[in-house]
C-alpha cells in the first residue's frame, strides 16, 4: 500500500498515545509518516509490530497502514521526506506546576535551518510557548513555520477520536504550514477552527479545564447528594437533558486522573499564576478532586470501624477503563491511604497490572475480580471496567469475609448487589440506611 497521491508524507516527533494515534491516523488517511523517537528500545519494538502502549484499534490500525509508516531513531529521513513536522512529546508537570517544556525545546534545538520545513505543536504547552519558540527558530535563522494544533484525544477511544473529532484547532500567523495542516485534516469532515497561536494553546488548556470543572462540581453535588439523601444519578440525568448543560462528563466518582486533566489545570492555574493572576475556580476543582480520591477510606470506615487488618480488593486500578494507563490514577492515592490506615489491599486490573506494579507498593495483584474478592472485607470499585458488570455478585458475596461493596463510579445495580446480600455503598447516592 503506497502513499496516496495528494497526500503529504507528514513526520511525527514522539511515539507515545498522541504520536502514535496521530501517525497511524494520517497513515490511514494516506500520508506517508517518519516517527521518530529518542528510545531506541521503543522504535526498535514498533519496527518489530511491538505496541508501546495498549489502547484500542491503535495496533491493528498500525499493522494495516505499515507500508506508510516508518520508524527511526534519527530525524534525517523526517526532515528529507516531509514538511510538516508533528511534535507529540512529552510535557509532564514539574514540582512548581508549570510544564515541563524540556523535550519541545530539545526538538526545537535539533531543528537544522530551513525555510521548507514547519513545526506542528501537538504536546499541550502553555500559552505563549508557541510565540517563545517561533522567537527562538527565528533568532537561530532556522527559518522554520510554526503552528500550534492541541491535540483532544481520549485514551481509551483516541483512534475514534482522531477519526472523528469534534472539531480541528489550527493556530499560525499565515503561511503556508497552517493551510497545509487543514488540508491533511480535509478528509475527516470536522469544523475547522483556524487562528492566532495563543488562542490555539488556549483553547486545549480551557477546555481540559472546563471538563475537569464538570467533573469536580457534580463530585461536590454528589457530596450533598450524600447529606440531603438525593440521588446524584438522578439529579445528573435531569441535569443533562438541558442542551446548555449536557450529559457527558456529569458521572460522579473517586475523582478524574490521567495525563491531561491534573496536569492541564494546575498548568493553566500556574500560567495565569504567572502573569499575575489568582485563577480562585481551579483551586477548588484541584482541591475537590483530591479529597474525592480519599472520600472511599470514611465510606469504609463507616461500615468497618478500624481498618487495620481489614482486607480490602481493589476492582481496577487504571485511570479509567480500557487503558492501561495509571498516571494520577485514583487508585494511587487510594492504596496507599488504606495502607496507612492499616488495611491488607489487594487488586485486579485486567490490563494496567504491569503499569501499576512500577507505582504501586505493599499490594497483592490477583489475576482476577473473583482472586481479589475471595476473603475480603470489602470490595472497592475502582475503575468501570466493562467486565466487571458481569460479575457474579451472589458470588461474591459467599467468598467473601465481610459483605460491603463501596462502587466508587456508580457502575453497579444497586438492587441487584443488595438483592446479592452484599452492603451497597455509591457515590452520591442513599444507603439503604439513610443518608451518607
Ligand atoms: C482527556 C480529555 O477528554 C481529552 O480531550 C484530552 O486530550 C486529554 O484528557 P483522558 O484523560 O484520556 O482525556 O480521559 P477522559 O475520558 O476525558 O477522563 C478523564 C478522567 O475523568 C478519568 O479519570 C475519568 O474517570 C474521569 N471522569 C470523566 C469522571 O470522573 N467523570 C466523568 O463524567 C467523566
Amino acid at each position: 500500500m503506497s502513499a496516496a497521491p495528494d497526500r503529504e508524507p507528514i513526520g511525527v516527533i514522539g511515539t507515545g498515545y498522541v504520536g502514535l494515534v496521530t501517525a497511524a491516523g494520517f497513515a490511514a488517511l494516506g500520508s506517508d509518516v517518519y516517527c521518530v523517537d529518542i528510545d531506541e528500545e521503543k522504535i526498535r519494538g514498533l519496527e518489530a509490530g511491538r505496541m508501546p502502549i495498549w489502547e484500542p484499534g491503535l495496533e491493528e490500525l498500525i499493522a494495516e497502514h505499515r507500508e506508510r509508516l516508518h520508524f527511526s531513531t534519527e530525524l534525517g529521513p523526517a526532515l528529507e521526506r516531509a514538511r510538516l513536522l508533528f511534535v507529540a512529546v512529552g510535557t509532564p508537570p514539574t514540582y512548581s506546576g508549570d510544564a515541563d517544556l524540556s523535550a519541545v525545546h530539545a526538538v526545537v534545538d535539533a531543528m537544522p535551518a530551513s525555510g521548507r520545513h514547519a513545526l506542528v505543536m501537538k504536546s499541550t504547552v502553555p500559552v505563549g510557548t508557541g510565540e517563545s519558540i517561533e522567537r527562538a527558530l527565528a533568532e537561530h535563522g532556522k527559518g522554520f513555520g510554526y503552528v500550534a494544533c492541541p491535540e483532544f484525544l481520549k485514551e481509551g477511544a483516541a483512534v475514534r477520536d482522531f477519526m472523528n473529532p469534534d472539531r480541528v484547532v489550527i493556530g499560525d500567523g499565515g503561511g503556508w504550514a497552517g493551510d497545509a495542516v487543514e488540508a491533511l485534516y480535509a478528509p475527516l469532515d470536522a469544523p475547522i477552527v483556524r487562528t492566532d497561536v495563543k488562542s490555539a494553546e488556549m483553547v486545549k488548556l480551557a477546555s481540559n479545564a472546563f471538563l475537569a470543572t464538570k467533573i469536580s462540581f457534580i463530585n461536590e453535588i454528589a457530596n450533598v447528594c450524600e447529606e440531603t439523601g438525593a440521588d446524584v444519578v438522578e439529579v445528573a440525568r435531569g441535569m443533562g437533558l438541558d442542551d446548555r448543560i449536557g450529559p457527558k462528563f456529569l458521572q460522579a466518582g473517586i475523582g478524574f486522573g490521567g495525563s491531561c486533566f491534573p496536569k492541564d489545570v494546575t498548568a493553566l492555574k500556574q500560567l495565569a499564576g504567572n502573569s499575575g493572576y489568582h485563577f480562585q475556580l481551579l483551586n477548588a476543582v484541584i482541591e475537590v478532586n483530591e479529597l474525592q480520591k480519599r472520600r472511599v477510606i470514611s465510606k469504609l470506615q463507616k461500615h468497618l470501624g478500624s481498618l487495620v487488618g481489614k482486607e480490602i480488593a481493589l476492582l481496577g486500578l487504571a485511570f479509567k477503563p480500557n487503558t492501561d494507563d495509571m498516571r494520577e490514577a485514583s487508585s494511587l492515592v487510594l492504596s496507599s491511604r488504606l495502607q496507612g490506615a492499616g488495611a491488607r489491599v489487594r487488586a485486579y486490573d485486567p490490563v494496567a497490572e504491569d503499569e501499576a506494579r512500577k507505582l504501586i507498593s505493599g499490594v497483592t495483584f490477583a489475576s482476577s475480580a473473583a482472586e481479589a474478592i475471595d476473603g475480603a472485607d470489602a470490595i472497592v470499585l475502582v475503575t468501570e471496567w466493562p467486565e466487571f458488570r458481569d460479575l457474579d455478585l451472589a458470588d461474591a458475596a459467599r467468598s467473601m469475609r465481610g459483605s460491603l461493596l463501596v462502587d466508587g463510579r456508580n457502575f453497579i445495580d444497586p438492587d441487584a448487589a443488595r438483592g446479592a446480600g452484599l452492603v451497597y455503598e455509591a457515590i452520591g447516592r442513599p444507603s439503604r440506611d439513610g443518608a451518607g
